[in-house]
């Protein structure tokens, strides 16, 4: 399925049944990267672990942890219950493929997470929200007393997208440099 209709097919979600499709993807992004660096450095001997690619694939998996950590807060405060349900991630005979994988991964993250802002920002505009985000502003932030002029869904939303887009870029990054040293 192309990712387009794949992003389509997961916004006719229920929105916390949405973010847990990230979730799956967040967690399994926490499992693969440290495996890629294992792999690389240790099994196949071809990166150094000082290098640039194990610095950039250990920073995306501990941010993948950080964001797992925001996606379940947000589930919890919409009154869904998170889950985990990733695939097994099977064998890399291929680095670069597996990392090209990786990028199409990263790219679907943040599609979701934009698609899921835009849909927040309609049901905020639509004031169905408000009780929510207050409620969740109070949750994460123990700052309702000082609102903000948006909710805190969509700042965490944003945070979330930002991170996904550095990903991506330095996840292609990396499959350039490993396409260098072939
Ligand atoms: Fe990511």
């Amino acid at each position: 399925m192309a990712q387009d209709d794949l992003v389509s097919e997961i916004a006719r979600l229920p929105f916390p049944e949405m973010l847990n499709r990230t979730l799956a993807l967040e967690y399994r992004f926490i499992v693969s990267y440290p495996r890629l660096i294992d792999r690389m450095v240790d099994v196949e001997k071809t990166v150094d672990k000082e290098s640039e690619v194990v610095k950039i694939l250990k920073q995306l998996g501990q941010e993948s942890v950080y964001h797992c950590d925001y996606v379940m807060r947000i589930i919890r405060a919409l009154g869904g219950e998170p889950t985990f349900n990733f695939e097994i991630i099977a064998d890399m005979p291929d680095i670069v493929h597996h990392c090209e994988e990786q990028l199409e991964r990263e790219m679907l993250t943040l599609a979701i997470y934009r698609r899921a802002k835009s849909l927040a920002e309609d049901r905020i505009r639509a004031n169905v929200w408000h009780r929510v985000a207050n409620r969740l502003a109070s949750l994460l932030f123990r700052r309702a007393s000082q609102p903000t002029t948006k909710g805190p869904i969509l700042e965490l939303l944003e945070k979330l997208i930002a991170a996904e887009r550095s990903h991506v870029e330095k996840m292609d990054k990396v499959i350039r440099i490993l396409q260098l040293q072939r």
